[in-house]
């Protein structure tokens, strides 16, 4: 008798739940569906890759890591296909930000351009400038580099050949390092004294990608310490678990030595990384780079709609021309983050009001007459 009673109890509460449940999505089903499809765009995204996120450990973080200022006066902007850059943007803005994924280079691609007479600061770069490293360890660097570039450069030499000569320039350099003992404290030390700078807004640019968890895929063939320092120093890449750095990976001991350089990435391997075996790849692509050769990041990927970007060093505006081929932007001068961060406000829609760009560069992006084409193409 009792347990029957409990069960109409039971049914009735059910029945006039649903009815009420009804009558509350059916007054409000407008409210309710623009409060879940908000939702979507202002959680961060799931984390990307199906394995555990590795851990690239920095050398420390500096509190006062260089952003360049504007080159306001020789920033250009050249778009190569303007109807074609149109329909690929349109594209990717209706599928949205959550079909779209970052891959990026690093050295004088996250970095500025170095002055035109000196030798330009790479990761190993850094460490070559700093005084405290022994003098043994620059010139069996530059034996090697005098000894193994060559055939790099060289256009003639098979595949197979390349990666031999590549294989050995690389363990006898992890051998200079493992041999060199470097603190994580002279490495900090170098990132500073180097006068490296990171390209200006690229700090605005990188913590609206970590706000939203925006795949960001980092691929160089630099030393990973210090490129993880000086992304540190600019955004909390502890919370921002889809961001991936491939480079030459840098292990310390206890007690902070550098112990170990494991070279995981060349110039044949370095398209190799972002795969679908290990990530969950979307669909849309934003190529960030600053040697043609970088254009090959997309070669593992399924997605055939990609919209890639260049840094240009002016002495090689001459190429223009030919590159115009395979990227769809080219920055010429010393550029900046103010076109990729432009890209990725057009492509999340009027929504998400966190990736709008702020302070100078929203200044400098909506009233500069370099920036004219490209505000016409992402006005509508
Ligand atoms: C690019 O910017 C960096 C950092 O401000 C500066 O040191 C370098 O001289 C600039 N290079 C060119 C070619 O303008």
């Amino acid at each position: 008798m009792n347990i029957s009673s409990n069960h109409k109890a039971l049914l009735m509460g059910l029945l006039g739940g649903s009815i009420v449940s009804l009558l509350i999505w059916s007054k409000y089903k407008k409210q309710l569906k623009e409060m879940m499809r908000l939702k979507k765009y202002y959680l961060p995204f799931e984390p990307v890759n199906q394995h555990k996120k590795r851990v690239v450990e920095g050398c420390g973080v500096l509190s006062d890591m260089k952003e360049k200022d504007h080159d306001s006066e020789n920033e250009g902007i050249f778009i190569s296909d303007k109807e074609h850059l149109k329909r690929k943007l349109a594209h990717m803005r209706k599928e949205g930000l959550q079909e779209l994924q970052i891959l990026s280079d690093y050295d004088q691609t996250i970095t500025a351009f170095g002055c035109p007479n000196e030798q330009e600061i790479s990761t190993f770069g850094v460490i070559a400038k700093s005084k405290r490293v022994s003098q043994k360890y620059l010139d069996d660097m530059t034996a090697l580099y005098q000894h193994y570039s060559p055939y790099e450069k060289d256009s003639t030499i098979d595949k197979e050949t390349l990666v031999k000569y590549v294989t050995e320039w690389y363990s006898k350099t992890a051998e200079c390092f493992r041999n060199e003992h470097m603190t994580k404290e002279l490495l900090l030390e170098a990132i500073h004294d180097s006068g490296v700078a990171l390209r200006y807004n690229f700090k605005q640019f990188v913590n609206a990608l970590q706000h939203i968890n925006l795949p960001f895929y980092v691929i160089s063939g630099g030393v990973s310490p210090i490129i993880m320092s000086c992304l540190e120093s600019v955004v909390c890449t502890k919370k921002f678990s889809n961001f991936f750095l491939f480079s030459q990976e840098g292990y310390f001991d206890e007690k902070g030595v550098l112990v170990d350089l494991q070279m995981n990435v060349n110039t044949c391997s370095k398209h190799e990384k972002v795969n679908s075996k290990e990530f969950n790849l979307r669909k849309n692509t934003l190529i960030f780079g600053d040697l043609h050769h970088d254009i090959y990041m997309k070669n593992e990927l399924d997605g055939e709609n990609v919209i890639s970007i260049l840094f240009l060093r002016d002495k090689m505006k001459d190429q223009i021309p030919s590159l115009k081929e395979h990227w769809d932007i080219i920055l010429t001068g010393n550029g900046s983050f103010i076109t990729h961060q432009a890209l990725i406000n057009y492509i999340a829609g009027a929504e998400y009001e966190n990736l709008k760009m702020e302070g100078e560069a929203k200044e400098i992006y909506t009233k500069s007459s370099q920036y004219s084409e490209l505000r016409d193409i992402l006005s509508n």
